[in-house]
């Protein structure tokens, strides 16, 4: 049997993020630049150049693959790549198959994507405020969202909300955005925001709320209590016990979880990054291309790239704003 994927600090990768476009419907103001310049469309990998990519990858012991953009349901094409993944799901060799998404397309693709064996999705949503979310996606529409989690729902899909905590922009809805999961049966995440991206106007180190903060807050609210599980990715769970809903803090800046990273990332043009938080990254797309039928270089360019994963990130807003920071779009590598 071909050799599992094991880092140099004997982390085991099951965990596979794709990035299918760099395009997004929106322009969220912690993830893109308001003019920000596309890849020509000749320099994504197809969708038969994915298939195979994540085939290769299952054929590794990779068992969660997450699809990520940009607005990964933007890719045209894309219910194609997910219905030529349900072989893996039927086969057991792939446990789950996800994707983080705007929810401006759930409306559109819910039923498919149940119908492929997706059973679970993230919608990011930071607000309820249907003026608020204009400016922080800059020109999404909130009731298209509210409509896409509907569609989710009814279509059988798990929906777990991620909401990007942000000073001054959505500490005063902790508490609408707790209730309104809750009353719908959904989980919330809570993110820290990351210094991704040239940061042009925006303050990242202003807007920086401390989930120690989030966490105290529905304390004082809530009984909450830990939770031991881990869904595979970095956060860390409570359950209020008054909802019986669990809520989950991703916390890179203020508590960081590399220990047990699992994960590894590719670009829609067949990067692979080996951390969000570094630079470090092996080109996959010449062992792929340069040998149509022989996966074998491709994948001793896999063992080789995790070969370098670095130990962990190391976001520090106490340091000056560039330096150090990853430059790199959050859409750039799908989060
Ligand atoms: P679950 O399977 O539901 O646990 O999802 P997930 O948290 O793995 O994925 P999701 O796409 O919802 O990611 C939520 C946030 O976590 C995004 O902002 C990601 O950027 C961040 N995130 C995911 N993996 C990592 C990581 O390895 N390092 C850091 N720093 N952030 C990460
Ligand atoms: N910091 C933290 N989270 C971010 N996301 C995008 N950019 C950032 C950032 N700079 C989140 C999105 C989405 C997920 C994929 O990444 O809100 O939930
Ligand atoms: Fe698009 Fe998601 Fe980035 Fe917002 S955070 S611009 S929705 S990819």
């Amino acid at each position: 049997m071909t050799p599992k994927l094991i880092d140099p600090f004997a982390r085991a990768i099951n965990y596979l993020r794709v990035s299918v476009t760099d395009r997004c419907d929106f322009r969220c103001v912690y993830c893109m630049a308001e003019n920000m310049t596309f890849l020509p469309k000749k320099e994504l990998l197809t969708l038969e150049e994915l298939d195979r990519m994540c085939s290769t990858f299952i054929g590794l012991g990779v068992e969660k693959l997450r699809i990520t953009g940009g607005e990964p349901l933007v890719r045209k094409g894309i219910m194609t790549f997910f219905q030529s993944m349900t072989r893996h799901l039927e086969s057991g060799a792939l446990k789950e198959l996800t994707l983080t998404t705007n929810g401006s397309q759930l409306e559109r693709y819910a039923d498919d994507l149940y119908a492929a064996g997706v059973r679970r999705v993230n919608v990011s949503l930071d607000t309820l405020d249907e003026d608020k979310f204009a400016r922080v996606t800059r020109w999404g529409r909130l009731p298209q969202v509210l409509r896409g989690i509907d569609a989710a729902q009814n279509a059988g899909l798990r929906v777990k909300i991620n909401a990007v905590a942000l000073k001054d922009f959505n500490e005063d809805e902790l508490f609408a955005l707790t209730q309104w999961c809750a009353s719908r049966d959904m989980d919330l995440t809570f993110i820290e925001v990351m210094p991704m991206g040239d940061l042009g106007n925006e303050d990242r180190v202003g807007q920086y709320w401390s989930l120690k903060d989030v966490r105290k807050q529905l304390a004082d609210h809530y009984t909450v209590t830990d939770l031991a599980e881990r869904s595979g990715g970095p956060a860390r769970y409570v359950r209020l016990e008054e909802t019986k809903q669990k809520i989950g803090f991703i916390t890179p800046l203020s508590h960081n979880f590399c220990e047990s990273c699992n994960r590894v990332r590719m670009t829609c043009t067949g990067e692979l990054y080996l951390c969000l938080g570094q630079e470090d990254m092996a080109d996959l797309r010449p062992p792929l291309r340069d040998h149509p039928n022989d996966d074998a270089p491709l994948i001793e360019a896999i063992h080789k790239a995790i070969g370098i994963k670095p130990k962990g990130h190391d976001f520090d807003y106490s340091r000056q704003r560039a330096d150090g920071q990853v430059s790199r779009h959050m859409s750039h590598t799908g989060g």
